[in-house]
């Protein structure tokens, strides 16, 4: 077993006990397996699995903008209705679609309107109707979730210490503070199960947004930046795909998060597709700076490919995204070699509000064990809103969008 140069060094100390025997068993649901370097297998957490239907149910939220009251704009009075608004949002959609996990994609609060000494409370009003549900969940981190009074850490730090039984938010590769979320987490067909049927992938697309009124100050070099970081995420990820090859024989169907959209999704915007467009033509993507585009997106935006098995291998179910409230739409082509890219729409009464997504939601997909296991693994997905219906399903697969692949 040899790892090249390209391995992040981070990764290296882990990697070293790789040749030890995989040692995995399990306790009434607890994993106490061994990781041998697969980060995702985290001793002592329980084991996320499909019900006995087989299917596990993601319920993915965006863009709750909590904690706008404090900012010295002309939202400053209405936050805190705002705030039980998008509660009772995600109450609705919960009780409506009783998910097995819950996603917060990104800007879970308006940074730059919050104080340092209660930042992380806003943190407590997003998660609060999914723990009354007993539901586990994890967060990507948004460009709002930096700014001068909170960062992507003190986030991550925060949610770890206060919600060590339901969430299982990570920082395993990435620049602190402002672009370390990126992790995985395993789900499994059963809870005796070694090898996951199926991975979700949390990615951190950085950004800052400087403070209206407690604090503006110019935005830290090491945080203006509107993409995942190309020096150690892509690393990471080839690492782990490598370790699941070695140890599972296979790397697992995935769902995959990040809060800003990749820059295919530009491309993909003017294709027939259910949802809003209500961003376009230019909805925001990764990879610009001052409007210019880099192209440092397309290291992460490889790997993703590579988790694909490459441009149409199917493997990659979606590349989800929230940033754009006004696009909730999923659509692939060519031009995103075969990967779907879906959008959340928003959960969230702060933020801005388009003409067609006044009515907040959340993203659900449906995974399921046999759509899994086929030749091509495909994932089911709709809108649910808070007046309670859905709208917009699609069963993302090589038969979707055939026409444009
Ligand atoms: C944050 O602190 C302010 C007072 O400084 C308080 O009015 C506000 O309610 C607090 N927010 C939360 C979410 O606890
Ligand atoms: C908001 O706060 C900043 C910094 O304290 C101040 O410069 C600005 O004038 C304030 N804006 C309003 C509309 O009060
Ligand atoms: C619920 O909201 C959706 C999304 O805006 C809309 O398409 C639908 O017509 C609404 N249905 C009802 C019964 O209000």
């Amino acid at each position: 077993m040899c790892f090249t140069a390209s391995v992040h060094p981070r990764l290296v100390s882990t990697m070293n006990i790789f040749g030890a025997l995989l040692l995995a068993s399990t306790v009434g649901g607890r994993s106490i397996s061994r990781s041998n370097g697969l980060a995702g297998i985290v001793e002592g957490k329980t084991k996320l699995t499909f019900d006995g239907a087989g299917n596990f149910k993601v319920v993915s939220f965006s863009d709750m903008h909590t904690g706008e009251r404090w900012g010295n704009g002309s939202w400053a009075d209405w936050g805190p209705a705002n705030d039980a608004a998008t509660q009772n949002v995600h109450a609705t959609v919960l009780d409506n679609e009783k998910p097995n996990y819950v996603v917060f994609n990104g800007d879970m609060m308006t940074g730059e309107n919050v104080f340092a000494s209660n930042a992380t409370n806003y943190l407590d009003i997003v998660f609060a109707p999914t723990v009354a549900r007993s539901i586990p969940f994890s967060c990507t981190h948004g460009n709002h979730d930096n700014a001068d009074n909170i960062n992507h850490q003190i986030e991550i730090e925060y949610e770890q210490a206060n919600y060590a039984s339901l969430s299982y938010t990570r920082s395993d590769a990435g620049p602190q503070p402002y672009g370390g979320g990126n992790y995985w987490v395993p789900v499994y067909a059963k809870s005796t199960d070694t090898v996951p049927a199926a991975i979700m992938w949390f990615f951190d697309s950085r950004s800052f947004v400087s403070g209206t009124g407690n604090g503006p100050g110019p935005i830290p070099d090491a945080a203006n930046f509107y993409w995942v970081d190309e020096n150690t995420v892509p690393q990471y990820i080839a690492a782990q795909r490598t370790l699941m090859e070695q140890q599972w024989s296979k790397v697992p169907p995935a769902l995959v998060f990040v809060h800003i959209p990749v820059q295919k999704a530009q491309i993909l915007a003017p294709l027939p597709s259910e949802g809003d467009h209500d961003d376009e033509p230019d909805p925001s993507t990764q990879g610009f700076l001052n409007n210019d585009y880099t192209g440092l997106d397309l290291p992460f935006w490889n790997e993703i490919i590579a988790l694909n098995g490459g441009s149409d291998g199917g493997n990659v179910l979606a590349i989800t995204s929230g940033h754009d409230h006004g696009e909730s739409w999923c659509a692939r082509s060519t031009d995103s070699s075969g990967i779907p890219i879906c959008f959340n729409g928003h959960s969230g009464y702060g933020g801005y509000v388009t003409t067609h997504s006044a009515m907040r939601n959340g993203r659900v997909f449906e995974l399921n064990l046999a759509d899994l296991q086929g030749t091509v693994p495909v994932v089911r997905t709709w809108n649910s809103y808070e007046n309670s219906t859905t709208n917009d399903e699609v069963v993302l697969g090589p038969d979707y969008m055939a026409q444009f692949n």
